[in-house]
């Protein structure tokens, strides 16, 4: 954490689009963090710690969102204790106004346009209100799925990163995407 420099401010009014919404994550949250990051799928491409208990899950949420990030959960804009996923800002720069940006869908609400919409929201409130100029996401040349999402939110697709991010002492080539204000 940058000592000194606010935490990233959380979107006021909170984000919400069609059957979704973006909020803050809760202690009332532990269960399903640790159901959704029981996934092979979101243990194979996020960072999330292997196995990953409710302690993990405790701190994630304790931790909230601070100057460069801003974790947020993509619940059901009916019943916001449904989780349906997760989407957030990291390596946040307002100085250079740019961030990096990540997200996963829990098993149980993927292929309905979950990552989709959460992203599209988040990056749009990133470039309009947060004042960023740049966002960018990592997507592993396997994990079509996430590239497909990310182009049609709007990322543009740009270089391959040779060993571009580390996850569990590995590190993996990634495919940078872009989007910009
Ligand atoms: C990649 C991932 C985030 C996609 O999440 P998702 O919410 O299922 O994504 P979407 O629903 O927006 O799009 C996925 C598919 O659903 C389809 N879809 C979108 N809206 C739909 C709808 N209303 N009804 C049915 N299908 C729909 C899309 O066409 C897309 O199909 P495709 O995979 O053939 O392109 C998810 O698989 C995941 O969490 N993976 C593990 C973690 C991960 O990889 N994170 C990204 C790291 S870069």
């Amino acid at each position: 954490m940058l000592i000194g420099n606010p935490p990233v401010e959380l979107p006021q009014p909170p984000l919400a689009s069609g059957p979704l919404a973006l909020r803050e994550w809760s202690e009332s949250d532990v269960r399903s963090l640790v159901e959704a990051c029981a996934d092979p799928l979101t243990s194979r491409y996020t960072s999330v710690p292997i196995p990953y208990t409710p302690e993990d899950a405790r701190r994630f949420i304790a931790f909230g969102h601070s100057p460069t990030a801003l974790p947020l959960a993509v619940v059901s804009a009916d019943d916001s204790s449904q989780v349906l996923g997760a989407v957030g800002l990291h390596a946040v720069s307002l100085t250079r106004r740019r961030s990096e940006i990540g997200y996963w869908t829990a098993p149980w609400a993927r292929g309905q346009g979950v990552a989709q919409t959460a992203l599209e929201l988040l990056s749009s409130w990133a470039l309009e209100a947060l004042g960023l100029e740049r966002l960018d996401l990592y997507a592993e040349p396997e994990n079509e799925s996430s590239q497909r999402v990310a182009e049609r939110a709007g990322y543009k697709r740009g270089a391959l990163v040779r060993s571009g991010i580390a996850l569990r002492g590995r590190r993996y080539d990634v495919v940078r995407y872009s989007l910009l204000a």
